[in-house]
């Protein structure tokens, strides 16, 4: 530890692993936490976890690439609430793609009040599938978080009514196409049986019967217990998250910025929920990018909207044991426990 550092503070390492604990938090395609962290002395390592990838699913791990971002901004917001000033490199290493990050060169500076609130945000932020109910989102909360989403160097565009209809028919046609594919439904039948493992989906968090939408969530394969209550979605604001390239480096980025309009969603009461379906069919995926009329190309639809307030959302999805996803091992002394 610097001698510069207040006798109050924890050490750097301490704020690593706590940091990759939080990003524990992040939302996942299926709950797969497709991360791993590696505690440093000076840094904070981030892998994609190819074990943890939907091979059938997301071939080209565009969805894992996202998941991982959105993992990387929780733990850049997690320092930062914390009093860390830091440098990212994403990819740093051309001959190691699984390095998808490192968090270095920390400096001590002043908390961020706007982060620490946004910790608290990642703590309440869940996945709430049930149709959103008839209050529209209003416009400025629209605007706050397109606006979050472009502080990331993504963008998000909010589809009218033409746009939301062909996306209906996009989405509908993606699920037709992923349910006749064995390799996608034995995959989605695996990560909806993994009760008590810390990943995948449990049955609370599953609709307990198809919805009655515009534009239809993913098909689980299997109904849940989630009582899906009166809504029908059609105040629901749909929008398509993109960006100028599709190469895994602006995929980890659009990652970042969905956290980041996600916590944002969730500090002005809006509910989200990624609709990835019709980005994993190329076909449909390419429908999307005609869609948004050549601005970019699509990396997840994202329906926005006001939960339910009168019934009680799904409980929170379960997540692995912090000691499965960061990797202490390099600044831990024999018989110290594990920070975080
Ligand atoms: C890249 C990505 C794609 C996702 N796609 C879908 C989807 O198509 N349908 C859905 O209901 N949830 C989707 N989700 C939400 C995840 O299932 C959810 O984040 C995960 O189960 C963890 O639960 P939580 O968000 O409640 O913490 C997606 C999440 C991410 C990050």
């Amino acid at each position: 530890m610097s001698h510069e550092t207040p006798a109050t503070d924890r050490p750097l390492t301490t704020a690593l692993a706590e940091a990759a604990a939080t990003a524990g938090h992040a939302p996942s395609v299926h709950n797969t936490q497709p991360w791993r962290w590696r505690v440093l002395p000076d840094a904070l390592e981030l892998r994609v976890v190819r074990d943890r990838q939907l091979a059938a699913t997301d071939p080209e791990g565009r969805l894992s690439a996202l998941s991982c971002g959105a993992a990387l901004h929780h733990a850049r917001v997690a320092l930062a609430a914390e009093g860390w000033a830091f440098v990212v490199e994403r990819l740093p290493d051309p001959g190691d793609a699984e390095l998808l990050a490192r968090v270095g060169d920390l400096k001590r500076v002043e908390a961020d009040p706007d982060a620490m609130r946004l910790v608290q945000c990642m703590q309440v932020r869940h996945t709430d599938r049930r149709p959103v109910g008839d209050e529209p989102v209003p416009t400025a909360a629209l605007g706050d978080i397109a606006a979050a989403v472009a502080a990331e160097g993504a963008r998000l565009q909010v589809l009218n009514f033409d746009q939301v209809m062909e996306l209906a028919a996009a989405a509908s046609h993606a699920a037709t196409v992923e349910a006749e594919d064995s390799g996608q439904r034995e995959e989605l039948e695996y990560w909806t049986s993994r009760a008590g493992t810390g990943t995948g989906l449990p049955p609370e968090v599953l609709p307990e019967q198809a919805q009655q939408t515009t534009v239809p969530g993913r098909d689980f394969g299997r109904p849940g217990t989630l009582p899906i209550g009166p809504g029908h979605d059609r105040a629901a604001a749909y929008g398509v998250l993109f960006g100028d390239e599709d190469e895994p480096d602006s995929w980890l980025r659009a990652g970042e910025a969905l956290s980041a309009g996600w916590l944002t969603a969730t500090r002005l009461g809006v509910s989200m929920v990624p609709l990835s379906g019709v980005v994993e069919v190329e076909g449909t995926r390419q429908t999307l990018r005609q869609v948004l009329a050549g601005l970019g190309y699509p990396y997840l639809v994202l329906r926005m909207g006001i939960a339910d307030p009168a019934h009680a959302g799904p409980p929170h999805t379960p997540r692995l044991p912090t000691e499965q996803i960061v990797d202490t091992s390099a600044v831990r002394s024999p018989g110290d426990t594990i920070a975080g």
